[in-house]
């Protein structure tokens, strides 16, 4: 079964040419996909069209089989479809590290005990036990990266979106999210790290995005 399917996407911000003008993608569950592609070349504007965050002109988003219209479409599949924001400033909410990362779960009806077993988890998990109470607006870049990252693995999603994860970490925290990827069973991942890309993603899933649209990369070589 496909999670994820767009047909036919065409879309251009206000003013501007067209991004995308007849794109078509698929992800069957159970699959790691990897898009690569360069600066500008519109990788950021799929994830967000994928989750409902901007409406192409044309075309249509189905998410597990079901065709996406308007807002409340999404909204049902909100904690089922991680996103990873390229800009972690875009997705921590809250000043407080732990408070941050229970945000999820608690939004997907579990109580306050189960919330911080959760939470207790994946804290450990991620590595950030001394960062639990800091506060998240002055954290580094990285330090960002791995709290954003730790509150969508806490919501246990069916598919991640991840928009650039490895920006900003060092070689130990790399190693962590390389490891929690390992992990998840299906997801879509925008990186410049080609080599990275093929060791997590399935055989023959992965695309460069170039003219807005997706090629499958071919073999060794491509350099960016
Ligand atoms: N809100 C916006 N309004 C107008 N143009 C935009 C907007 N957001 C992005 N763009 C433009 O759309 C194009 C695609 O942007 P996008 O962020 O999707 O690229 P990307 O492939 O993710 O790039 P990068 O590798 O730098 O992250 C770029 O030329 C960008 O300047
Ligand atoms: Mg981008």
């Amino acid at each position: 079964m496909d999670t994820i399917a767009l047909k036919n996407i065409k879309f251009h911000y206000p003013g501007s040419d067209d991004i995308f003008s007849g794109l078509n993608f698929s992800l069957t569950a159970g699959i790691r996909a990897g898009i690569t592609g360069s600066n500008g070349s519109g990788k950021s504007t799929l994830l967000k069209i994928i989750s409902g965050l901007i409406k192409p002109q044309a075309g249509s988003v189905e998410l597990f089989g079901n065709e996406m219209k308007e807002e409340k479409d999404f909204s049902r599949f909100r904690t089922k479809i991680g996103y990873l924001f390229q800009n972690p400033d875009d997705q921590i909410l809250f000043p407080e590290v732990e408070e941050d990362i229970s945000f999820g779960p608690l939004n997907q009806g579990k109580n306050r005990i189960e919330t911080g077993e959760i939470v207790t988890e994946v804290i450990k998990e991620f590595g950030l036990k001394s960062l639990k109470k800091r506060n998240t607006f002055k954290l580094s870049g990285g330090e960002k990266h791995l709290v954003a990252l730790a509150g969508i693995a806490a919501m246990k999603p069916d598919i991640i979106l991840l928009d650039e994860p490895f920006e900003w970490l060092d070689g130990h925290h790399l190693q962590i999210v390389l490891d929690y990827l390992s992990k998840v069973d299906s997801f879509i991942l925008i990186s410049q790290d080609v080599q990275l890309l093929k060791r997590l993603c399935a055989e023959g899933e992965i695309y460069v995005l170039e003219k807005g649209l997706l090629k499958k990369e071919k073999g060794e070589g491509h350099v960016f």
